[in-house]
């Protein structure tokens, strides 16, 4: 049971195949079972790879239902309820990390359009986006869905994947356990500069909320966009009124290109001419500044 927000396993134990890579411990989703899944629950794993999550359940004697693309399921394809067949209280989600390591036609078969792992980059977060809405979609409300996801650095830039996670899940984050992680490939890579080796791993667990889906989820981004975007614009004018003053319609040649190229019907003149009569700024002959 985790009794607190970092968790280590030196020891994998001796669940699932230790062969099969990027697997995961069985002592963390042993954990997970413990605080989260509630007597006679079920527990869901819809990417077992090399079925860590299967050997846990069956030693628990729990109500385990277990898949993953190698065995005909697709999380971007299938809807894993009605493959599930009822809620889970509990899914656990052990997504690639990106490219890291490619799974179809390398762990298993031959590549496949869907693998997560044979996407690019920005596929891979519209992909991560749907799964993770799959999954909510699969979970009893008041339920739980963890992810557990690492990061990686590729050509100098930090790709936090687990950051990525957290903003594109549909529901409150309510744990984050840090994993450290041992044993990793890396480990025996040398490298010509001295670098921050990436030692840890992030399990994400999420409250599935009442009352959402993935429309519910459409209006209230929807809903945020406008918001939002008065945000980003209040910013850029604070910033540039660090540096001096500015008449109305300097700031809105200075935006020009930002609204040449978009093809959104956006009141731009309005838009800035509402935040600069706001409380951040004070008019002085036509031009305006820091209040
Ligand atoms: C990190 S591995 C899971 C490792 C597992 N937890 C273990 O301990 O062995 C990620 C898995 O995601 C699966 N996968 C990739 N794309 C998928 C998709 N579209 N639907 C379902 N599973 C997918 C891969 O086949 C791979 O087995």
């Amino acid at each position: 049971m985790f009794t607190s927000s970092i968790a280590s396993y030196p020891d994998r134990g001796p669940f699932g195949n230790n062969k099969y890579r990027g697997n995961c411990t069985g002592h963390i989703v042993s954990d997970l079972i413990d605080n989260y899944l509630p007597v006679g629950g079920l527990f869901v794993d819809p990417a077992i790879g090399g079925g860590t999550s299967c050997d846990v359940a069956a030693s628990k004697g729990i109500r385990f239902f277990g898949t993953d693309l190698h065995s005909g399921f697709n999380l971007l394809v299938d809807d894993l309820l009605t493959t599930v067949g009822e809620q889970a209280n509990l899914i656990l989600f052990h997504p690639p990390y990106g490219s890291m390591i490619p799974y179809s036609g390398n762990m298993w078969g031959v590549e496949h359009k869907h693998d997560m792992s044979r996407l690019s980059d920005e596929d891979f977060k519209a992909a991560l986006k749907l799964a993770l809405h799959n999954i909510s979609d699969a979970t009893l409300p008041g339920g739980h869905y963890a992810v557990l996801m690492g990061n990686q650095r590729r050509k100098g830039v930090y790709i936090n994947w687990s950051s990525i996670t957290e903003a594109l899940a549909p529901d409150p984050l309510c744990d984050e356990i840090i994993k450290l992680q041992h044993n990793v490939a890396s480990d025996s890579s040398s490298y010509r500069k001295p670098i921050v080796k990436i030692m840890h791993e992030k399990l994400l667990v999420f409250r599935r909320s009442p009352n959402r889906n993935t429309v519910v989820s459409l209006e209230q981004y929807v809903s945020t966009l406008e918001n939002n975007l008065a945000q980003e614009l209040l910013v850029t004018l604070r910033r540039v009124m660090q540096c001096s003053s500015w008449s109305e319609a300097e700031i809105l040649s200075l935006i020009s290109n930002v609204y040449a190229q978009t093809s959104l019907h956006i009141d731009w003149q309005g838009l800035v001419q509402k935040l600069l009569t706001s409380h951040h700024f004070i008019n002085h002959n036509g031009r305006f500044s820091l209040a």
